[in-house]
């Protein structure tokens, strides 16, 4: 059977370093906040957000809760981001995404100081990302490399494929398995014959967005799968992009849905907001 990467218990380690560095920046005077900006009310981005703050209790990390009214203008939230961008005591700033569809997400998300960008979305940071400097990385990405590092899977030198090119996700993906010298292949909706190339991966980093559409046809044998995927069945169970059950008797090592990648999110925002802070 494959090695079963544990994503809660990476997840929690990391927060635990993160809570060591928060209590050191404490003691040199130094406290650190983040400024979660929610508009509307929609559920699943409520749980995201209490979760969210939940981790900043847990850390040591303030943080401040703007819960907007679904009617607020894109003149407001901005006037907000302008305020917190303002504010020394503020380090991280966060607006839950998506906006309502009134509101330009590319311009709130350009409104943010990169400084504060702890989110990574900025095109300053993923500009930076893109050219070797320093910024902040978009979180499920980097906790996907780091799930990789903590579990002892080479990354350089080995075949990477990357399905999905989302802004969030595929894309700063691609560039951080590049960044550790993988050879790195992004595929995506048009790719012709995409089983031909998942199976060359070594690692297959799969965030397509569809329910176990991965069945071990597309994996390797002894490949790394990594499922980035989050949907409830009609059971209202939590499953993958990866049909778990048929790929994992064929792979080396695999994440779980839940308790993979998941958890990984806001431990390394966690991680960015203390990065944020300690910069200052
Ligand atoms: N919505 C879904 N994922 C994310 C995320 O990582 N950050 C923000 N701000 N919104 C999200």
């Amino acid at each position: 059977m494959p090695q079963i990467i544990d994503g809660k218990a990476i997840s929690a380690q990391i927060k635990d370093e993160v809570r060591a560095k928060v209590q050191e920046l404490k003691a040199a005077g130094v406290s650190v906040c983040l400024a979660v900006i929610q508009v509307g009310s929609d559920p699943a981005s409520s749980v995201y957000v209490g979760n969210k703050k939940k981790a900043c209790a847990y850390v040591g990390i303030e943080s401040l809760a703007y819960e907007l009214p679904e009617e607020t203008t894109q003149e407001e939230l901005l006037r907000l981001i302008g305020e917190l961008n303002g504010r020394a005591d503020v380090n991280g700033i966060l607006v839950q995404l998506p906006l309502p569809k009134e509101i330009d997400e590319n311009a709130v998300i350009r409104a943010i100081d990169p400084k504060k960008d702890v989110d990574g979305f900025h095109p300053q940071s993923v500009g930076a990302l893109c050219i070797g400097q320093p910024g902040f990385v978009s979180c499920t990405p980097a906790g996907v490399i780091q799930l990789l590092k903590r579990s002892g899977i080479e990354i350089a030198g080995r075949e990477c494929v990357v399905i999905g090119r989302s802004n969030i996700v595929g894309k700063p993906m691609s560039l951080l398995l590049l960044r550790e010298n993988g050879t790195v292949t992004v595929a995506h909706s048009k790719t012709v014959n995409l089983q031909e190339v998942t199976r060359r991966a070594d690692i297959l980093i799969v965030a397509v967005g569809r329910p176990k559409m991965i069945t071990r046809e597309y994996v390797k044998e002894g490949a790394v799968v990594i499922d980035v995927g989050v949907h409830r069945n009609e059971n209202n169970k939590l499953c993958g992009d990866v049909d778990y059950d048929d790929v994992a008797p064929v792979c080396s090592a695999i994440t779980p849905v839940p308790g993979g990648v998941g958890p990984m999110t806001i431990a390394m925002l966690m991680h960015n907001c203390v990065e944020a802070a300690d910069a200052r």
